[in-house]
C-alpha cells in the first residue's frame, strides 16, 4: 500500500543503517504494508529502497525468515525482472533489506484498448520469464507489486516467492498472497509451479482490459471462485473484444496448471497477435 500518512515523525528517517559493505541512509517512507515499511534511501550515492519489518513482527523468526528468503531470491536474480539486492542488515533488533530503488509508474487502471493491454502483458511476461528461468515463482503478482520503468515492467515484493518444486511450506514460510490474483492451487499448498504466476498475469490482463477482475467478493468467496466458478467470458463485459482474446484468457485461467500455457514465452507469443 502506498503510504498515505506523512513520515515526518518516523524515527527511522535520517538513520544510517549498517550493511556488510557500507551504510544505507533512510530519507523518506514510501509505503507501509501489513508486515513491513519501505523507505526511500541512499547507499553510496545510489538511490536505494529499504524494507524493514514492522515492530510487532521484528522479533518473530518466521517473518525474519521470510525477509531473508526474499533477499536470497533477489540476490539470485541479480536484477533480472526485479530490483538488485544491496544487502541485508540488522539495526536495533530490526531486520532490513536494502535494494535498488525503482522509479516508475504504477500500472494504469482499465479498461484499456486491447493493443495497450497486449503491450503491458508482453512487458510483464518479459519480467516474469527470467525469474522462472532462474527457478523462482513469484506467487504474488498483482498491480501493487509491479512498477513500470519506461517501456518495461519490474516485479517487486518477493516475500511470497518460492523455488520451483520445493514444498511451499518450507519454501516460503507465511506465504501470504492475495486471493484476488492467486491461482486456485496456491490455496492448497501445492509445490510452486511457474504456471501459478501465469494465472495471476491473466487476472491482471483481464482487469486491464475490462476494468474489473473476473471474480469479486470477500477472500473466502474469491478462493471458492478461483477453485470452482466457471471462468466468465470477458466479452460479457466488453463485447467488442475478439473471441481469440477471450480464448487466451480462458486458457491462462484454467483451474489446472496443465491446461494453461506451458511457460511465459508461450503466453507472450499468444499475446503478440493483439498488439
Ligand atoms: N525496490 C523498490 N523500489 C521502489 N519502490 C518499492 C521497492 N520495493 C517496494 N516498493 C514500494 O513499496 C511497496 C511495498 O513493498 P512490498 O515489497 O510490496 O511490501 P509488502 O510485503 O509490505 O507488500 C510497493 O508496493 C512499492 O510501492
Ligand atoms: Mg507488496
Amino acid at each position: 500500500m502506498v503510504d498515505p500518512t506523512p513520515s515526518l515523525h518516523d524515527p527511522w528517517i535520517g538513520r544510517s543503517l549498517p550493511l556488510p559493505n557500507g551504510f544505507v541512509t533512510l530519507r523518506k517512507r514510501i509505503a507501509r504494508g501489513g508486515f513491513s515499511s519501505v523507505y526511500q534511501a541512499t547507499s553510496r550515492q545510489h538511490p536505494a529502497a529499504v524494507k524493514i519489518l514492522a515492530p510487532p513482527y521484528q522479533g518473530l523468526s518466521p517473518f525474519q525468515q521470510r525477509l531473508r528468503r526474499e533477499a536470497e531470491l533477489l540476490e539470485r536474480l541479480a536484477g533480472r525482472g526485479a530490483p538488485r539486492l544491496f544487502g541485508v542488515g540488522e539495526f536495533d533488533g530490526a531486520l532490513f533489506l536494502a535494494m535498488e530503488l525503482l522509479s516508475g509508474l504504477p500500472l494504469p487502471t482499465g479498461p484499456l484498448a486491447l493493443p495497450e493491454v497486449a503491450r503491458l502483458g508482453r512487458a510483464l511476461l518479459d519480467a516474469v520469464a527470467p525469474i522462472h528461468r532462474c527457478g523462482i515463482v513469484h506467487r504474488d503478482l498483482k498491480p501493487a507489486n509491479l512498477i513500470r520503468v519506461g517501456d518495461t515492467i519490474r516485479l517487486l515484493d518477493f516475500g511470497a516467492a518460492c523455488e520451483v518444486g520445493v514444498s511451499a511450506d518450507t519454501a516460503a514460510p507465511l506465504a501470504l498472497n492475495t486471493p484476488a490474483y492467486s491461482a486456485p492451487e496456491q490455496s492448497v499448498n501445492t509445490p510452486p509451479d511457474p504456471r501459478d504466476d501465469l494465472y495471476s498475469v491473466a487476472i491482471i490482463l483481464f482487469e486491464l482490459a475490462a476494468g474489473r477482475r473476473p471474480y469479486l467478493g470477500d477472500p473466502v468467496a474469491l478462493l471458492e471462485a478461483h477453485a470452482a466458478a466457471p471462468v466468465p467470458s470477458i466479452r460479457t463485459l466488453v463485447p467488442a473484444l475478439p473471441a481469440a482474446f477471450d480464448a487466451l484468457l480462458l486458457r491462462a485461467l484454467d483451474k489446472s496448471p496443465r491446461g494453461r500455457f506451458a511457460d511465459a514465452e508461450q503466453m507472450r507469443a499468444a499475446l503478440q497477435r493483439f498488439l
